[in-house]
């Protein structure tokens, strides 16, 4: 980072909105180098001694943010929403600003979700055919070996063309684990409609080779690891 703009400088360091940060500006008590500075688009560098009403700020930080959360049923996957809560309020207000969610759950859906600033990264997540899902499914009726075959050998999506399970494995009589390797809309439930069946309750287990934290209850998170975030081809 050779400089940036003290409104971004201010937003990044102390996690703040960029309008946030501009109020703070416009306030006269941020100061740059000894001197106040009313000015948000003023250019500073990474080493210049920022004081906001008198404190030092501490540079701020470039690198992306990777977070996974245990989504619990009832948020929106979504950074934000007029009407409902979405997953990004269940992290602090410092972590939130540029994040995205790197292949959304629907609402009534539980388990791994992913959280990151660095675009590209979820971006490469998202792209059909490169990154398995694992998901736990309850089941309304019971599972026949024709489901099994049916899913195994693709089903018929309509509009959305066939969508085949990469693997299915039946824990109970209602209760199977299912890996796919795409992400269409409401992939799996209508997956589990097209064979007559409906899903009660779906849980992503993993992403990738990111698996969800067994210490995390729902509603909670933590950083990704940097093994985690290789998980990720480039
Ligand atoms: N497929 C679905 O139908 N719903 C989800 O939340 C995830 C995958």
């Amino acid at each position: 980072m050779a400089t940036m703009r003290l409104d971004k400088y201010l937003a990044r360091s102390l996690q703040l909105s960029r309008s946030a940060a501009r109020a703070l500006i416009r306030s006269g008590e941020v100061e740059v180098e000894g001197l106040p500075c009313r000015h948000a688009d003023a250019a500073v560098a990474a080493s210049a001694v920022i004081r906001y009403q008198g404190r030092c700020l501490s540079s701020p930080q470039e690198a992306p943010g990777y977070w996974m959360l245990h989504k619990p049923a009832s948020y929106l996957s979504a950074t934000r929403d007029d009407h409902q809560p979405t997953v990004v309020d269940l992290l602090p207000v410092h972590l939130r600003a540029g994040l995205q969610v790197a292949g959304r759950l629907d609402k009534d859906s539980t388990g791994l979700l992913l959280l990151t600033s660095d675009g590209a990264w979820s971006h490469r997540l998202r792209r059909p055919g490169r990154h398995s899902k694992v998901y736990l499914l309850h089941l309304a009726e019971d599972v026949t070996a024709a489901m099994l075959q049916a899913w195994l050998q693709g089903v018929d999506l309509h509009a959305d063309g066939l969508a085949r399970a990469l693997a299915v494995e039946g824990l109970d009589a209602r209760c199977v684990r299912m890996t796919i390797d795409e992400g269409r809309y409401h992939q799996v439930r209508r997956m589990c409609a097209a064979v007559g069946n409906h899903v009660l309750s779906l849980h992503r287990e993993q992403v990738a080779g990111i698996r969800l934290d067994p210490d995390l209850a729902p509603g909670q998170w933590r950083p990704l690891s940097l093994e985690e975030i290789a998980c990720v081809d480039t």
